[in-house]
């Protein structure tokens, strides 16, 4: 299959929706809380804050709702993949029942918000499945079913599914919920500019400086000057001594939207690989399946047209679906320990919070970092999940093994990158809107040229930490395989841990 016969990419929930737009930051400014990022975590939290009077100024490096959260599947749930079972193992009961209670308490916030406030989101309450259809993952599912069972949560073993996908095994969790996200986080943000939220876009922080105050500086220079910082930018924009790149793995996956008249009810989601994440949505009357999965390692891997290719065959193996209408992307992080980073960024460190390392549950986990983070900015000391999301915590077993893996595979990368010189193209063969690795006295060169034969040639040395990028051509950007920094054709940094653009080169040089 060609590029050409699936849809170009694009989110479903951009389609019939207008976000504000806001203007970029022409000038320093104080406040009382700066939050970097305009997802759901910056603005849930920004949301919470300016209801108490708090006076909060946003910025985000690009637009709002255009990161990782406004390329979710939105599913709002307890049920996060095999987890219970390996937490209560690994870190024990107690800590598995937080993680419990502390998603369904975010769960329960928006729903109630939604109620409370008469959102129209498309908020449907739905049963969420985990399953899986190959027999060595019968007895992690059977093991994650005692887990509930120990834990007290409501769920019950199945052999088959409401759906046409056959199972060796499944485990339903009912009334979980899925939603618009947009369409719930532009009620948010409109409720707190109402209360003084101040929101500027392609405003992109560098760094923080702390002296009396802490000090957000942009790269135009300005300065936003503030008790608190917030960084709820999915992989924190600044790293103090937090170490936060090997604390963490960058994953991207894929999903597409694929038009039905034929509705499913309920949200699925394997425990095998490949992943296959299943749910509906209704968007204008017309009903759509959503299909994700095909997850991997930032960076490395097959072209991601390879990967739609596969979703879009399971989709027409399970599904009515008539065509493909949409598809899109995201990169989300995973801890060591697979709990997300909330808190101070280092524990001497109480003025620069993060919230991090969602694991793909971002709709749940970065509400919960909302409240989280409000209770330390609110100095209500009762947040009784504070502890278990620490970014501090550090358990020997198993993060110590998971650590290693995470950087020997950095390490293999970093390697494989410094030798693997040239691409298949020569650059004079390029053809319009296509990418070649060349090599220039020494150094490894990325060229793309563009549909006007325009020429962009950088140094594909991350400037992270001088890992080798690859191109990925569907989104038309340089991706790091080490920490998941990405850059666009030009060389500029859209997604970090990277702070600093690829350097331009030239080619006749
Ligand atoms: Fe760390 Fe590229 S993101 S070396």
């Amino acid at each position: 299959m060609k590029e050409q016969s699936l849809s170009s990419a694009e989110p479903l929930w951009r389609k019939n929706i207008e976000l504000p737009q806001f203007d970029k930051l022409q000038q320093s400014v104080k406040t009382d809380v700066c939050i970097v990022g305009g997802g759901i975590t910056g603005i849930t939290t920004a949301y919470l804050l300016a209801k108490e009077g708090v006076k909060v100024t946003l910025i985000d490096a690009d637009n709002i709702l255009n990161g990782t959260t406004g390329h979710t599947t939105a599913k709002i749930t307890e049920q996060h993949g095999l987890v219970y079972d390996e937490l209560i193992k690994n870190l024990g009961k107690e800590v598995a029942l937080n993680y419990y209670q502390a998603a369904k308490e975010a769960n329960d916030f928006i729903k109630n918000t939604i109620q409370q406030q008469d959102i129209s989101c498309g908020y449907e309450e739905q049963d969420a499945y985990l399953y899986t259809n190959d027999y060595y993952y019968v007895d992690k599912i059977e093991n994650e079913f005692n887990a509930y069972n120990k834990l007290n949560i409501n769920a019950e073993l199945v052999d088959t599914l409401p759906i046409q996908i056959p199972i060796k095994k499944g485990l339903v969790m009912p009334g979980q919920a899925q939603f618009h996200p947009l369409k719930y986080l532009h009620f948010l943000l409109r409720d707190a500019i109402n209360n003084g939220l101040e929101v500027y876009e392609h405003t992109v922080a560098m760094e923080v400086e702390r002296n009396k105050h802490t000090t957000v500086i942009t790269k135009d220079d300005h300065r936003i000057t503030c008790n608190y910082v917030v960084s709820a930018s999915h992989f924190p924009f600044h790293d103090s001594e937090g170490l936060y790149f090997t604390r963490m793995y960058a994953e991207r996956s894929y999903v597409i939207a694929g038009k039905t008249d034929t509705k499913v009810k309920g949200m699925y989601i394997n425990v095998e690989s490949a992943t296959r994440s299943v749910r509906s949505v209704t968007i204008d009357n017309e009903d759509y399946i959503l299909i994700a999965g095909e997850n991997h390692r930032a960076g490395q891997g097959k072209s991601s047209i390879g990967h739609y290719e596969e979703l879009q065959a399971f989709a027409k193996t399970y599904f009515d679906v008539s065509h493909i209408a949409y598809r899109w992307s995201a990169q989300d992080l995973t801890t060591l320990d697979k709990l997300p980073y909330i808190g101070p960024i280092t524990d001497g460190d109480p003025s620069i919070l993060i919230a991090t390392g969602y694991r793909k549950w971002g709709m749940t986990n970065g509400t919960l970092a909302a409240h989280v983070l409000a209770s330390y900015i609110m100095k209500h000391e009762n947040n009784r999940y504070r502890e278990l999301l620490s970014p501090s915590r550090f358990k020997a077993d198993p993060m110590v093994k998971k650590l290693f893996t995470v950087n020997a595979n950095t390490a293999k990368e970093f390697i494989k990158g410094k030798f693997n010189f040239t691409g298949d193209t020569k650059v004079d063969e390029l053809n319009q809107d296509e990418a070649t690795i060349t090599h220039n006295k020494g150094s490894r060169i990325g060229v793309y040229k563009d549909k006007q034969d325009n020429i962009y040639s950088v140094d594909t040395t991350c400037t992270h930490l001088g890992c080798e990028v690859n191109w990925n051509q569907e989104d038309r950007t340089w991706d790091c395989p080490c920490h998941g920094s990405r850059f666009n054709y030009t060389g500029e940094v859209i997604e970090g841990p990277a702070k600093q653009p690829l350097k331009k080169v030239s080619l006749d040089d």
